[in-house]
């Protein structure tokens, strides 16, 4: 585990990732029966602390530690609960009790601390925070870079990091799977998987230069300005949030297209027209959906240049045949 020392390269975000040697130290210290200690079944949180005090046939006595009360439950009803030097851990597959109240208190603690991000073995479990924590900046993303997964406190980053590092060394095409119910923030972090390979691919190629005329702003601006994209085929309000993109009926899929033919062939604008038939399809294929106000409303074709900083905005350059030449993009 990292020193304080280590985790400075994170900067402010370093305390939303991983708490200071002392706190963790003081947790991992705490004293502790691995025999009594448990998680008993509560009608109201689900799962409470507790201690047992006895065991008669299937049933277990157990005082559930913040109220003092004494309850006798089931057997079945009654978990082990891991030692302290599992406090707040980072990848939950690590437990030596691997029971569902482990895995939620696990998740509860890590989230009272600000820390939203854990691993589950391949899994990475994001809690969402709704409020904006400074863990998204572009040191953040230069901490992560070319850091094993264990090297490194949980982070989508990291899964970002990961896929980019075996896309390079297996020549395979990567994929990374977000899921959860709505509201659960897979959007927001779908946006940052962007925003760190586009990170990642333009200081990746140090020797491009920025074509003057061409879209100059922070990778920051130019990701914000390709987000039309990503949100404007059906997002509508549900109960957990106001900007879901449950109604979207496709799935779009960006390729990043390394066709056949020389600099101004027409591979870019090809590129586009595939996208503009997807989202043709997207739209037509959802006739029960409507535009919601306040969103992006113009014809697609609007849309879709609108949302063309995306393609353009990393690494095109003048070749002979062509002003605008997407073959720097790393
Ligand atoms: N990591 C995060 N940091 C800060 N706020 C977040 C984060 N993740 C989600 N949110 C907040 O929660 C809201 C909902 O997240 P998001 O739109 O990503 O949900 P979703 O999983 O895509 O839901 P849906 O299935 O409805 O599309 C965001 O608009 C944002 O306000
Ligand atoms: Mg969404």
């Amino acid at each position: 585990m990292s020193t304080d020392a280590e985790m400075a390269v994170y900067g402010k975000a370093a305390i939303y990732l991983r708490k200071p040697e002392k706190e963790r130290i003081e947790a991992q210290n705490k004293p502790f029966d691995a025999k009594s200690a448990c998680y008993v079944v509560d009608d109201k949180e689900l799962y409470v602390k507790g201690t047992i005090k006895s065991k008669d046939g299937g049933k277990v006595t157990v005082i559930v530690n913040d109220t003092k009360e004494e309850r006798v439950a089931k057997e079945d009803d009654v978990h082990p609960m891991n030692p302290p030097k599992f406090d707040k851990i980072e990848d939950m597959a690590m437990m030596t009790h691997l029971n569902e109240p482990s895995v939620l208190y696990n998740l509860k603690e890590r989230y009272a601390a600000w820390m939203i991000y854990t691993y589950s073995g391949l899994f990475c479990a994001t809690v969402n925070p709704y409020k904006w924590l400074p863990v998204y900046d572009a040191e953040v993303v230069a901490a992560y870079r070319g850091k094993k997964r264990m090297e490194a406190p949980p982070h989508i980053f990291s899964v970002s990091d990961n896929a980019y590092q075996f896309m390079l060394t297996d020549r395979e095409n990567q994929s990374v799977l977000i899921t959860g119910e709505s509201g659960a923030g897979k959007t927001v972090n779908t946006k940052r998987v962007i925003q760190y390979f586009a990170t990642v691919a333009v200081q990746g190629d140090k020797k491009k230069e920025q074509t003057p005329g061409k879209m100059q702003g922070s990778l920051e601006d130019q990701i914000i300005a390709a987000n039309p994209l990503l949100e404007a085929y059906g997002n509508a309000k549900t109960v957990r949030n106001d900007n879901s993109s449950r109604f979207v009926s496709s799935l779009l899929c960006m390729y990043i297209q390394y066709s056949c033919g020389e600099s101004g062939a027409g591979k870019t604008v090809n590129t586009k027209r595939v996208i503009q038939y997807f989202a043709t399809v997207a739209v037509q294929g959802d006739k029960k959906k409507e535009q919601t106000p306040g969103k992006m409303q113009g014809s697609l074709e609007d849309q879709i240049i609108a949302a063309n900083p995306l393609l353009e905005a990393y690494g095109n350059a003048k070749t002979v045949r062509n002003d605008n030449s997407s073959r720097f993009v790393t």
